[in-house]
């Protein structure tokens, strides 16, 4: 028996029955709320907010406070462990993340898992927002995938194409493997932190998996993820903490993510969720992938195109609605009031039956 009074979304990631279907946003705690904007202000900068558990707790607990969602996500970011070593992150206006300290190659010959004392301060969040949640909805924890990290890390921000780490997999790989076996030890010792202090869930962010060629993805990342999973203390209790993995970009490789160890695959917008069905069986649970766009459309096209996505998947366990990619900015929190509630309800009837 789970002690939550709202389970339906780790039912759904374990593929048991539920009666609707279960619904979160990734970013559903950021900038198209204006409460979030409020405290983003109070904090000064998005690293204060990051570090600060009682602020973090408060933007995370949001967006469950006004609509209906079925899981709550913790509020940091995937960079925070390249900072804990040394990377030194802030945001900049228009520009996103930026580093002070890149890696140039001679730092990745010195790089080294950051003690994750340095990191306490997403467990701190995490043990105020469980018990704020009072057991309402559970709260999913996160990370980057080690590709991912490195790719930031290596360009020393955000960059289309990210060339520079693409010219060190070319030119020196031995290396890369090298800041690569780091970041999977540091993801994987950071997402054991965030289960110790009380995530229900985890979920691990491939954004720029995508970028690679199928060869290269085996290699660089989800050899690295596999590494990740094998590593977690996921608890002995009769139900694992369950992961995600969403690989943005992913949708040539679902059959290999669906042998990762992971116990949902998290899809983007560019693979139906038929398609995807077909090709990984009943092996894992799928989470997606209504285009975020869509929310910028009027309610009667929302109400349609979720309608598709719910006939995509075809009704019964395992399924567990979310946009393909994290919510934008210039999104209408209402139409984010209807999608939930509309998820809820058209999703009924796929659920009788079971
Ligand atoms: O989903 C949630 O509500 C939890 C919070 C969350 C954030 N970042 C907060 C955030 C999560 C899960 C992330 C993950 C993350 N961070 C990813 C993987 C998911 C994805 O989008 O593919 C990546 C690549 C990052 C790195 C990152 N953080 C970038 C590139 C940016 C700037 C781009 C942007 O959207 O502005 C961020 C900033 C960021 N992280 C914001 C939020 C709410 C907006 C910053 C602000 O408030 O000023």
């Amino acid at each position: 028996m789970s002690s939550l009074k709202n389970d339906r979304f780790l039912k759904a990631a374990r593929r048991e029955p539920v009666d609707q279907t279960p619904v979160w946003i990734m970013r559903q705690a950021g900038r198209y709320l204006p409460e979030y904007q409020a405290v983003r202000q109070r904090a000064g900068s998005f690293m204060a907010l990051c570090k600060t558990p009682e602020l973090a707790c408060e933007v995370t607990l949001q967006p469950i406070q006004r609509f209906a969602l079925d899981a709550a996500i913790i509020f940091s970011d995937i960079l925070t462990i390249p900072d804990a070593m040394g990377c030194k992150l802030s945001f900049i206006e228009g520009k996103g993340p930026v580093f002070a300290n890149p890696l140039q190659a001679a730092d990745i010959h010195r790089v080294a898992v950051p003690d994750v004392e340095r990191l306490s301060y997403v467990y701190e969040a995490i043990t105020l927002t469980k018990r704020a949640l009072a057991g309402s909805v559970p709260l999913i924890g996160f990370c980057g995938s080690p590709w991912t990290l490195s790719a930031y890390t290596v360009e020393g921000g955000s960059m289309p194409g990210f060339p520079r780490v693409m010219k060190l997999l070319r030119e020196d790989p031995i290396l890369l493997h090298h800041l690569l076996d780091v970041l999977a030890q540091s993801v994987c010792a950071h997402l054991n932190g965030q289960i110790e202090a009380g995530a229900d869930a985890v979920m691990i962010f491939d954004t720029w998996g995508g970028l690679l060629s199928t060869e290269n993805y085996e290699e660089f990342s989800l050899y690295y993820v596999k590494q990740v999973i094998a590593g977690l203390n996921r608890g002995k209790a009769l139900h694992p903490v369950p992961v995600i993995l969403f690989t943005k970009g992913g949708k040539n490789w679902l059959p290999q993510m669906a042998a990762s160890g992971c116990d949902v695959l998290g899809l983007d917008w560019e693979v139906s969720l038929y398609e995807a069905r077909e090709k990984v069986g009943a092996k894992v649970a799928l989470q997606g992938n209504l285009d975020p766009a869509v929310l910028l459309q009027s309610p009667a096209e929302i109400r349609q195109a979720i309608e598709l996505v719910l006939k995509s998947y075809g009704g019964g366990a395992g399924h567990i609605f979310n946009l393909g990619h994290g919510i934008t900015p210039e999104v209408n929190p209402e139409q984010v009031g209807l999608l939930v509630d509309w998820v809820h309800e058209l999703s009924k009837p796929y659920h009788q039956h079971q």
